[in-house]
């Protein structure tokens, strides 16, 4: 008999977790305004919300910890950090930051300028902040095979490359960089291909332009191109990781995820004028060029981080719970982004709650709904978090309207994916009966998503 999958760790310490009742839940949500990133931590049973900063560290990790080097400049530390980094992504220059916004931040006040045209696949929110902050331009090049939840496409992460070429035709003189975020999280958690980022790079060589990566999760970003992409069965994850990055100029990191710590990140380029130019700006936003906003003692962590999620075990354990959680949903015929994505799952909650009208946040309210039912927190990834037009200050519903649940790494066992996929039916089970959605009752005029209060909506 063939032996079934199991992770590649074992558990050395555990923390507890408590179950709420309705009435509890109920309250609570009435006091967070029914937003759900208003709730304590502790009035969550399975915590959903993001994969960033929430993994479990390792037995290394941890040890590695207890090497720290507090030095203010030139901590053996960073060294450390900084040869683990170039061996892992071939980038020579490394400037360390507290998370990846600060490293967009530092990158981007050198890069960006009013007027300007970033090109990309689905900025994340935070990077896209970070353009138009500067009163320059984000242009989404996403291959429209993402905006179909329903078709299975192996890189639905991918630039659309004719897309990208109209952009460089019309506009290459404004255009300070690309940027491909891989995986592409908004999209899903989907892979970007290698083919398509060579089709990049050879674009931009066309062009005379450079590329960064947004490398936040670039680790299940190589897993998916040895599992899907032809050619690559035999590579290992560290040699696919090398190849990647050959394709780019710099990359700019967030490693509260694929480098599996709670906090840190950094910008790493094989340029030396452009680490000149974020020396510039590391010094004043982060911190001297040797940690940068990172103690030494997180600077290790998040190499040895590096190290275990460029293996194969690991990353395999990790999507391994992905496509669990996945599974079960199509059991119960829930609709979400397909393929499964590397992070998280990205359900359809247009396709769930079909009698709640768009103005009413249908995946806002399913994420209400998921919490109501079993104390289970995901995230609105849709209307809400699409913020409004700056021009009209009209909602923005030309979108997806999805709700994410992101899994922590390493940090939950597959009963508690259980758990949420079958709250996540009982909810399901009743989308009849659900007409209403919610109202916003306050916003903040940016990323009004962490911050919205919201009430039922046809109440007072
Ligand atoms: N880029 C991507 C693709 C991200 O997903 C994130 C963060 C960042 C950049 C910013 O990094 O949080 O370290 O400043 N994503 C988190 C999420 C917050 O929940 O998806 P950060």
């Amino acid at each position: 008999m063939e032996l079934p999958f199991a992770e590649s760790w074992r558990i050395k310490m555990v923390e507890h977790i408590r179950k709420s009742t309705k009435e509890e839940r109920l309250q609570w949500l009435r006091d967070a305004h029914y937003n759900v990133f208003q709730l304590r931590a502790e009035q969550v049973y399975i915590d959903l919300l993001t994969d960033s900063g929430t993994g479990a560290m390792s037995d290394r990790q941890w040890a590695a910890m207890m090497t720290g080097d507090e030095s203010y400049a030139g901590a053996r530390s960073f060294y450390r950090m900084k040869d683990t980094i170039t061996r892992i992504t071939g980038f020579e220059y490394v400037v360390p930051t507290h998370q990846g916004r600060a490293a967009e931040n530092v990158v981007f006040s050198h890069l960006v300028h009013e007027g300007d045209i970033v090109p990309g696949n689905s900025h994340f929110d935070t990077t896209k902040g970070h353009i138009e902050s500067r009163k320059a331009f984000a242009v989404d090049c996403t291959v429209d095979e993402a905006k179909d939840t329903a078709l299975d496409y192996p890189f639905k992460g991918n630039v659309d490359i004719s897309k990208l070429r109209r952009v460089l035709e019309a506009d290459a003189d404004k255009v300070p960089f690309i940027i491909v975020t891989i995986t592409n999280n908004t999209a899903g958690g989907q892979p970007v291909s290698m083919q398509n980022l060579k089709e990049v790079r050879a674009l931009a060589d066309e062009f005379g332009k450079r590329v960064i990566f947004d490398s936040a999760r670039f680790a299940e970003n190589a897993y998916f191109i040895k599992i899907r992409e032809n050619g690559y069965s035999d590579k290992t994850i560290k040699e696919i990781v090398r190849e990647m990055f050959s394709l780019a100029d710099g990359m700019t990191m967030s490693a509260k995820k694929d480098a599996l710590v709670n906090m840190g990140g950094f910008f790493a380029t094989r340029h030396a004028d452009w680490y000149e130019g974020a020396k510039r700006f590391v010094i004043p936003f982060e911190g001297y060029l040797t940690y940068g906003g990172m103690n030494g003692r997180d600077m290790e962590a998040l190499a040895v981080g590096l190290d275990e999620n460029t293996e194969f075990d690991n990353l395999h354990s990790r999507i391994h719970q992905v496509e669990y959680l996945a599974a079960k949903l199509d059991e119960y015929g829930i609709p979400y982004q397909r393929p499964a994505g590397g992070h998280a799952l990205f359900i359809d909650a247009s396709r769930i709650l079909t009698h709640v009208p768009k103005e009413e946040f249908p995946a806002q309210t399913l994420t209400v709904e998921l919490y109501l039912e079993a104390g289970i927190r995901g995230c609105e990834i849709g209307y809400i978090l699409a913020d409004r037009d700056p021009v009209t200050r009209e909602n923005r519903f030309d979108g997806l309207d999805l709700m994410r649940l992101a899994i922590p790494r390493r940090t939950y066992t597959d009963n508690h994916m259980n758990v949420v996929a079958a709250a996540l039916k009982n909810v399901y089970d009743r989308r009849e009966s659900i007409t209403r959605g919610v109202r916003i009752v306050w916003e903040s005029e940016l990323m009004r998503h962490f911050t919205v209060r919201l009430a039922p909506a046809g109440q007072e």
